[in-house]
């Protein structure tokens, strides 16, 4: 393995490169505005800015849908503008880690490694990180060990719960729920209990303020829409209990299929978490007492891991760092069915 070392998390809302002994150093929205179908006008935060608020000729949009790459094309063009801000022109030839779904299949993989190779020159290779395996590393967890650990990576568009032991997945399970259906949900009991029209900007601010998963002291937000009635904007105050409301749903839809993973999981793993505990990453970690009521509904301890929503960051970053965890990565070459060859 050379230097110059690079790993990337193509998250649904957020795009992280992370940079060999730079640490985190792009974080930003994985959102791009292209004009009259050709010309990039903007990408990263600078694009989010224009969501919802763009002319018809400029196209604001996330390439990455369900954790699944939707648009390639403008993927490519995306990942290859942000590495020439991140590299300034200096990224001779290295490898790219890149954490990837756990369930993707050769091909999906090796459109990855298209997908990179594409998107910048002088690429030397690509390696594949699986994402529970970089988020539990994120977290500080030790993986390789014959200790099982369990995560749950709550993100934009996906949950996914897994159990690791010996530096692999023993379990794994991902479903198409995470922030995004809670500000979708918010934005529905708005229109409903309010008859106010809210963006889905707004339906996030809601959520990042008032969201909690126990009904606790009520508080509430001001916030602009539309007014459904008159078709007039309008200020109302939203209440924390409409959003339990509109939002307990979603959570608890994540709670069963914790629990369903933990019923699958072997007897002697079982009894390790039992110890360790469940760890929370991702962004959607951060939503107020979640911990508390996975605790309580699982009679487990819960962690949220610090600095949730980089921990699949952090783990490509630890991987590139210490030549130790290298073996958890896997070099994707141009033929497909060279996979399984471990990054040195
Ligand atoms: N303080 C907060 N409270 C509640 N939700 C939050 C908070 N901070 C971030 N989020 C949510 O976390 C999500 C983003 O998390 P993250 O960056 O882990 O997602 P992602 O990796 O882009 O998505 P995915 O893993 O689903 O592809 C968004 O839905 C965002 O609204
Ligand atoms: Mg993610």
């Amino acid at each position: 393995m050379t230097n110059k070392l690079l790993g990337i998390d193509l998250g649904t809302s957020t795009l992280k490169i992370y940079k060999k002994g730079s640490q985190i150093v792009f974080d930003e929205k994985n959102v791009i505005a292209i004009e009259n179908k050709k010309k990039v006008m903007a990408f990263g935060d600078e694009a989010y800015d224009m969501l919802e608020k763009a002319p018809r000729s400029i196209d604001v949009s996330y390439p990455v849908r369900n954790g699944v790459i939707a648009d390639i094309a403008n993927m490519e063009t995306l990942i290859g503008c942000a590495l020439k801000q991140v590299q300034k022109g200096n990224f001779r030839s290295g490898y790219i880690l890149v954490a990837v779904p756990t369930d993707i299949t050769q091909v999906e993989k090796k459109a990855f490694y298209d997908l990179i190779m594409n998107s910048a020159a002088k690429v030397k290779g690509v390696g594949v990180v699986e994402k529970p395996i970089a988020a539990a590393l994120g977290a500080g967890l030790d993986i390789t060990s014959a200790n099982g650990v369990m995560t749950v990576d709550i993100g934009a568009d996906t949950t996914e719960i897994s159990i690791m032991s010996l530096g692999g997945i023993v379990i794994s399970k991902l479903i198409p729920v995470g922030g995004s259906k809670l500000d979708e949900s918010i934005k529905v009991y708005v229109k409903k209990k309010y008859n106010l029209l809210i963006g889905d900007k707004t339906a996030e601010h809601i959520k990042k303020q008032l969201a909690n998963a126990f009904e606790e002291e009520e508080q509430s937000v001001s916030v602009y829409g539309r007014d459904v009635v008159t078709g007039l904007p309008k200020e109302m105050e939203i209440s924390s209990s409409m959003v339990h409301e509109a939002i307990i749903e979603y959570i608890n839809i994540i709670i069963d299929s914790i629990k369903m993973i933990l019923e699958k999981t072997p007897p002697e793993i079982s009894s390790d978490i039992i110890d360790s505990g469940i760890y929370l990453t991702g962004g959607s970690a951060s939503i107020k007492n979640l911990d508390q009521l996975i605790s309580r509904e699982t009679e487990l301890q819960v962690n949220v891991a610090n600095n949730p929503e980089d921990a699949v960051i952090n783990g490509l970053g630890a991987i590139i760092e210490d030549a130790n965890l290298k073996t958890l990565s896997t070099i994707v070459t141009s033929s497909s069915n060279a996979m399984g060859r471990r990054l040195r």
